[in-house]
């Protein structure tokens, strides 16, 4: 198991760190064997496996549901999982009271909050000291889509370059353990990369973050048509698993499925008494 100590050693030592989304036991138990460094369970899982529009509509109980199913498939992983939308904004007491919930029912080692303003830097300090550890998360932030008007790259002018930089620095000095930069031109990735002392973990942030994350369901290509530029899929689930389920189809309607290997078997006598 990973900690925050060595999280922090394998920046320093240009180890990258690996991070892939998991949302339920068996994605769960298949990426703790592929040796992922950490899971993420993001609140894509609203898109990814609940069908929802967008991570507005994730709720608290829906993280703490599948955060469980993780933490249950992937006991030796580093699990960090979101707080969802408006869990974190109503008040500090309400954000504090959240995370409590989610961090001690699920068994996580870690929460991630996105964004970086006064009330949530306060938030990470009050968090941090209690003993939670909080991953932050800055660029395109998808929790304000309807903000941000849809969901395009972050801080390509000056201006929102420098907001990055210095919403960077202000949640390291607020205690993160390490900050998501999702959609971010790679320099100025690289950039916050090099004045951070926390690991960067990139997602459309290019080559120069200390670690990548990808959405599990992205990279398998598993019950998504579409994928951002970003993306790289490594498989093609959707045909093979659409072609096991039209196999089944098709058997059952042929009657060539069930087999007799498949079948259980019965002694004669019994069967004939039965007739009888
Ligand atoms: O919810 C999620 O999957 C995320 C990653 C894209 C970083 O927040
Ligand atoms: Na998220």
């Amino acid at each position: 198991m990973l900690t925050t100590d060595k999280i922090i050693q394998m920046k320093n030592n240009s180890e990258k760190i690996s991070m892939v989304t998991a949302y339920d036991y068996p994605s769960a138990k298949l990426v703790e064997e592929s040796n992922i460094d950490m899971i993420l369970v993001g609140d894509s899982l609203g898109m990814v496996v609940l069908g929802y529009k967008s991570t507005v509509e994730v709720t608290l109980d829906d993280m703490i549901h599948h955060s469980k199913a993780v933490t249950r498939g992937a006991p030796e992983t580093f699990v960090i999982v979101d707080m969802p939308f408006m869990s974190y904004h109503i008040s500090e007491g309400d954000a504090i009271t959240n995370a409590r919930e989610l961090f001690q029912k699920t068994g996580v080692q870690a929460i991630k909050i996105e964004g970086a303003s006064p009330l949530t830097l306060n938030i990470i300090r009050r968090l941090t000291e209690a003993g939670i550890p909080v991953v932050g998360h800055i660029g395109l932030t998808p929790q304000s889509v309807n903000v941000l008007g849809g969901y395009k790259v972050q801080g390509k002018d000056a201006a929102s370059a420098n907001r990055l930089v210095e919403e960077a620095e202000k949640l390291e000095k607020s205690g993160v353990i390490s900050i998501v930069l999702e959609c971010v031109p790679g320099p100025l990735a690289e950039h916050i990369t090099k004045k951070l002392t926390i690991p960067t973990i990139g997602i459309g942030a290019g080559e120069y973050c200390d670690g990548q994350v990808l959405v599990y369901h992205d990279i398998l290509q598993y019950g998504i048509d579409r994928t951002p530029k970003f993306v790289k899929s490594y498989a093609d689930m959707n045909t093979v698993i659409k072609d096991a389920v039209s196999s089944f189809h098709k058997e059952v309607k042929e009657k060539t499925f069930p087999k007799e290997e498949h079948t259980f078997k019965i002694d004669d006598d019994v069967i004939n008494h039965l007739y009888s």
